[in-house]
């Protein structure tokens, strides 16, 4: 039977390191311009957590602000999930390292591993056990400590990313509002094309692989970004068309920041003209699950989003993973 439960966002909430790295600071250690990382991305700068710092620190910060934003005790949290590709540990969970900092002492709480759609695919998650009736409020966090995971040495990979959370509350909203259709979706053929390599049962942390920098990011950077263009504009009609909606009715895109030629591609295929379409990345860089959360945090916190704004939420990323999300924005 289809569930009448309408789910929603209630509260939002993000944590960005201070330290901010620019394409200058960069040139210094990795042969690179600040005109080359411009061009080929859009980046300007990024930022980057002390030694100290470890994902579920961010998210930490980013889900108690959620919950202030939600006007939410964390008591009355029932799940927590946190995706992320670069959690504290391999166990126990960030997500469980969260639920103990927050003393959200009733929620359940796992990971999700699915590169940049992590976020969505959390969204879709969270929000079909409330649809379910099984539980009523969720904590949703998308967050990444890349700077941790990056060769330094390697200039093709280093100046794209950075680090930051993003966290969201979901809960039964009023009819006809919040999440309207999604879509989700994984061509795991791909994988290769984005991957850390060792650390894992495939590769375990031995000298070796630490000699050979398997321990970092290894990406072929032309390939995501074809395949990125491509599952952008199809994932995002998949989700238009569940919704029964046309492109039209779309107020703002609010895409994963990977790379503003990527965007712009997407958009243009999807016919949303640039004012419609929300772009930060040139001051974080591509933060993985982090970067939609942030970035629909920073457009509701400006005022560019309003009550009734129909949102087109759209990612890709590792695995090959791809994800969109519409909403109907209700804050
Ligand atoms: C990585 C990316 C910016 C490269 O842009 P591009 O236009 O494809 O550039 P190319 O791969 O053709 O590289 C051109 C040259 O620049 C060099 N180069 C790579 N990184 C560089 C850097 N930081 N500074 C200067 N030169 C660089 C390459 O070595 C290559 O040199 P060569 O022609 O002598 O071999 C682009 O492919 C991209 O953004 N891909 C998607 C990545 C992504 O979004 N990943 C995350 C998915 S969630």
């Amino acid at each position: 039977m289809k569930s009448t439960i309408s789910v929603g966002i209630t509260g939002m909430g993000s944590s960005i390191p201070d330290k901010v790295v620019t394409n200058d600071d960069l040139s210094k250690i990795v042969d690179t311009s600040d005109e080359w990382i411009r061009t080929r991305s859009g980046i300007r700068e990024r930022r980057i957590v002390d030694e100290n710092t470890a994902t579920s620190d961010l998210c930490t910060e980013a889900a108690k602000k959620a919950l202030i934003d939600a006007n939410v005790n964390a008591k009355d949290i029932d799940l927590i999930i946190v995706a992320t590709v670069t959690a504290d540990m391999a166990f126990p969970s960030t997500a469980c390292i969260v639920q103990k900092n927050i003393e959200a002492t009733n929620a359940a709480a796992f990971d999700m591993s699915v590169g940049c759609s992590g976020f969505l695919y959390g969204v879709a998650t969270g929000a079909n056990f409330i649809k379910a009736g099984v539980y009523k409020k969720v904590l949703v966090i998308g967050a990444e400590v890349l700077s941790k995971i990056l060769d330094w040495e390697d200039r093709s990979t280093c100046v794209l990313f950075g680090d930051g959370a993003g966290a969201c509350i979901l809960e039964e909203c009023n009819d006809g509002y919040g999440i309207l259709s999604y879509d989700l979706g994984a061509d795991g053929k791909s994988g290769h094309l984005l991957t850390q390599p060792a650390g894992g049962s495939r590769m375990p942390a031995s000298h070796k692989t630490i000699d050979e920098r398997l321990h970092y990011v290894h990406m072929e950077g032309k390939e995501v970004f074809k395949s990125a263009v491509r599952v952008m504009e199809s994932t995002s009609l998949q989700a238009l068309k569940k919704a029964n909606m046309e492109l039209e009715d779309i107020d703002f895109l609010i895409p994963h920041q990977a790379n503003e030629r990527i965007i712009k591609s997407a958009a243009k295929r999807l016919k949303i003209s640039d004012d419609r379409v929300y772009m930060n990345l040139d001051k974080y860089g591509n933060m993985s699950s982090a970067s939609i959360p942030i970035a629909l945090d920073e457009a509701y916190r400006n005022g560019l989003i309003k009550k009734g704004d129909i949102l087109l939420l759209v990612a890709f990323g590792a695995g090959f993973t791809w994800a969109s999300v519409i909403l109907k924005w209700e804050k």
